[in-house]
C-alpha cells in the first residue's frame, strides 16, 4: 500500500514560473495570518493584495492604500504561510516615480515583511521598473489589462482588450514585463481571445482574474470567493461561501442568547467566586 506523502515544499517565484503551460497555479488573497493559515498548502500562491484597501478598509479604490498598511498586513500573512508563495502588492506612488523609489521601497516591502516577491502594476511603462528590481535580487510579479491603481485614466473598473487598440496595448505589456524578468504575470479584466493569445506567446505563466480559463493559472480576492462582502459581485467571481450570510445569523443567535440571558451559560463560567469562599487563602488563584 503506497502512502501519499503531503506536499509540504514552498513555493518560491523560480518554481511558479517553471509552472509555465502545466500544473494551473492556484492562487488567492490573504491579508492576516489566520486567513493565510487557513489557505497555507492550498494556494500555491497568497497575494498580499493592495485590493485590502476596498476590502479590510472600506475605501472606495485601492490608491488610499499606503506602504505602511502593505508592511503590517504582508508581515501578518506571511506569518501565517509556510508553504504558499507570499506576494506583496506595492501600492499606489510606492514604485511609479522611477525604478530607485521602487526600489527603495521594494527592499523594505521584503524586509519588514519576509514575501518572497512584489507585484506591481503596468506593462511597457513599468518594463525598466521592473528589470531594475528583479537586476537587483527582487522578484515581481507584473499585473496588467485592468490595472485598478490607473482607475481614473482608464475611466473606472472597465473590461481591456476589447477592441483591436486594446487588445494590442495588452500584448504589448505582457512582452515588455515578460522581457523584463516577471516570474509571472496577473491579467486582469480581459477576454479570452485576449488572454489566450497572450498566454501562448509569452514564456512566463499567465495568472488571470476576469480573464477566462485560458491563462496558466487563477487569482480571485478571497472574502468575494468567500461571500464576506454584501457589495456587487463582479461577473468574474464564483461564490463558493456566503460567510455575510452565516456571520449575520451566527451574530443574531448570539445578540438573542444575551438578551435572553442564555449566554453565558454555566459551562464558560469560572468557577465559584472567591468572595463565595469566605477569607482569602495565603496564596490566591486567580483561574
Ligand atoms: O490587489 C489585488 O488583490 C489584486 C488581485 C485581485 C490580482 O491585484
Amino acid at each position: 500500500m503506497s502512502v501519499a506523502t503531503p506536499d509540504t515544499k514552498k513555493r518560491t517565484p523560480a518554481e511558479l514560473a517553471r509552472r509555465k503551460g502545466g500544473e494551473p497555479i492556484v492562487a488567492l488573497t490573504a491579508y492576516s495570518t489566520p486567513m493565510a493559515r487557513a489557505l497555507d498548502g492550498i494556494a500555491d500562491l497568497l497575494l498580499v493584495g493592495d485590493s485590502l484597501g476596498m476590502v479590510v478598509y472600506g475605501f472606495e479604490s485601492t490608491l488610499p492604500v499606503t506602504l505602511d498598511m502593505m508592511i503590517a498586513h504582508g508581515a501578518a500573512a506571511v506569518r501565517g504561510a509556510a508553504r504558499a508563495c507570499v506576494i506583496v502588492d506595492m501600492p499606489f506612488g510606492s514604485y511609479q516615480e522611477s525604478p530607485a523609489q521602487a526600489f527603495k521601497n521594494a527592499a523594505r516591502i521584503m524586509a519588514e515583511t519576509g514575501c518572497a516577491g512584489i507585484k506591481l502594476e503596468g506593462g511597457e511603462a513599468m518594463a525598466e521598473t521592473v528589470r531594475f528590481l528583479v537586476e537587483r535580487g527582487i522578484p515581481v510579479l507584473s499585473h496588467i489589462g485592468l490595472q485598478p491603481q490607473s482607475v481614473n485614466v482608464i475611466g473606472g473598473f472597465r473590461a481591456q482588450g476589447r477592441n483591436e487598440v486594446e487588445a494590442d496595448r495588452v500584448m504589448a505589456d505582457a512582452h515588455a514585463v515578460a522581457k523584463a524578468g516577471a516570474f509571472a504575470i496577473v491579467i486582469e479584466g480581459t477576454n479570452e481571445p485576449v488572454a489566450r493569445r497572450v498566454t501562448e506567446a509569452i514564456p512566463v505563466p499567465t495568472i488571470g482574474i476576469g480573464a477566462s480559463p485560458a491563462c496558466d493559472g487563477q487569482i480571485l480576492v478571497t472574502e468575494d470567493l468567500l461571500g464576506l462582502s454584501d457589495g456587487h459581485k463582479p461577473r468574474f467571481v464564483k461564490r463558493y461561501a456566503e460567510l455575510h450570510q452565516m456571520i449575520a445569523a451566527a451574530a443574531a443567535a448570539y445578540a438573542e442568547d444575551v438578551r435572553s440571558r442564555a449566554f453565558p451559560g454555566p459551562e464558560h463560567c469560572y468557577g465559584p467566586s472567591i468572595i463565595d469562599r469566605g477569607p482569602k487563602p495565603a496564596t490566591s488563584q486567580r483561574r
